[in-house]
């Protein structure tokens, strides 16, 4: 079935003002959400056709979506599906891989370690393995809390497509010089900022920290649905304009509500998406629309993260906190 929207005023840009979103896929669509198995579907789709794969895929840990077993098993099912996308992915294209720990009986396992074998069996080099650091999530008691993710960043070949310029962020340091040579005196930095580096905060006002700090998405945050482990549309977004171009096709073989999708959609990329669990897709497509509207809220690129000024009730510490010290 093939369902078609026209985006109104506000997002015209939005594949020149209508697109469709196919449940089959078809190079004929702008977007493809389609429910089936990850392997199956990846099996459909036509060899070297992609320009990047980008997905959070399960991470064997028992969520709703998943039944956890061994990590070698997990391994052994995920291998015949990257074997899918690496035939899939275009010669110049870009495989990014965002995976946490599988964790067993308290002992860390981090799921990169384990995929980098995988992929490097496949032919693919390693560009950069990128942290995503964010600032909630558990609070462990007998670990240091986790407040990372990764992301694998691989490519097919050597030539591939990198654009710095639209993902760069404000330097440090804007007016620094060069002090020698025959460009003494003239600004030494790029008037378009700096490479954003792959430990990734984004810092649009905050010059002193250099990390991707894109929140993980949880209560509070205007992207949260009913999904246990959406990652950011921000986070997605930054891959697809430093890692593709304009009407470049984008595919997510674990789409989930469809964060991958609405990125492509929001920088006029074509994309690919499947999932397993009809619930998540019905989402997507809503999320999709509303986007088309103009009514979806997604986190601005770049946006700094919230900072307590110390007025807010839960940035105070409770005061029966220093009635206790005191009476110890
Ligand atoms: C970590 S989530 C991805 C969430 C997604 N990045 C988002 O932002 O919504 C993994 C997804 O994989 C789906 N999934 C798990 N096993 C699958 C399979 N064999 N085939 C297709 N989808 C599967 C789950 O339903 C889940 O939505």
């Amino acid at each position: 079935m093939i369902r078609e929207y026209k985006t109104n005023s506000r997002m015209k840009s939005l594949f020149g003002g209508s697109f469709e979103i196919s449940d089959k896929f078809t190079p004929e669509a702008n977007l493809v959400m389609a429910c089936d198995d990850a392997l199956t579907f990846a099996r459909s789709l036509p060899k070297d056709f992609f320009s990047l794969i980008i997905t959070s895929p399960p991470y064997n840990i028992g969520k709703e979506y998943e039944h956890k077993s061994t990590l070698k098993e997990y391994l052994a099912q995920q291998e015949p599906l990257i074997g899918e996308l690496v035939r899939c992915l275009k010669h110049d294209g870009s495989i990014c891989w965002q995976v946490g720990n599988y964790v067993e009986n308290g002992e860390v396992f981090p799921l990169d370690i384990h995929f980098y074998d995988l992929f490097k069996s496949k032919g693919l080099h390693l560009r950069n393995r990128i942290i995503w650091h964010f600032e909630h999530g558990l609070h462990c008691s007998l670990r240091f809390s986790g407040r990372y993710e990764t992301i694998l960043w691989f490519t097919k070949s050597d030539n591939y497509i990198f654009n710095l310029d639209p993902v760069r962020i404000p330097s440090k340091y804007p007016g620094k010089c060069h002090f020698k040579g025959n460009k003494k005196g003239l600004p030494s930095g790029n008037p378009l900022g700096k490479n954003p580096s792959d430990v990734w905060k984004i810092v649009a006002e905050d010059w002193e920290r250099l990390i991707w700090d894109i929140p993980n998405v949880k209560a509070n945050h205007p992207e949260k649905t009913i999904h246990p482990c959406q990652f950011p549309v921000e986070l997605v977004e930054r891959c697809v304009l430093a890692l593709t171009n304009e009407n470049d096709w984008i595919y997510d073989p674990y789409a989930g509500v469809g964060s991958t999708l609405i990125a492509a959609a929001k920088r006029n990329r074509r994309a690919v998406g499947c999932d397993r669990e009809e619930k998540y897709l019905d989402i997507c497509r809503n999320r999709l629309q509303m986007l088309a509207e103009g009514t979806l809220r997604t986190r601005p690129l770049g946006k700094p993260v919230f900072k307590p000024t110390g007025r807010e009730k839960v940035s105070r510490r409770p005061a029966t906190w220093d009635k206790e010290e005191t009476l110890l």
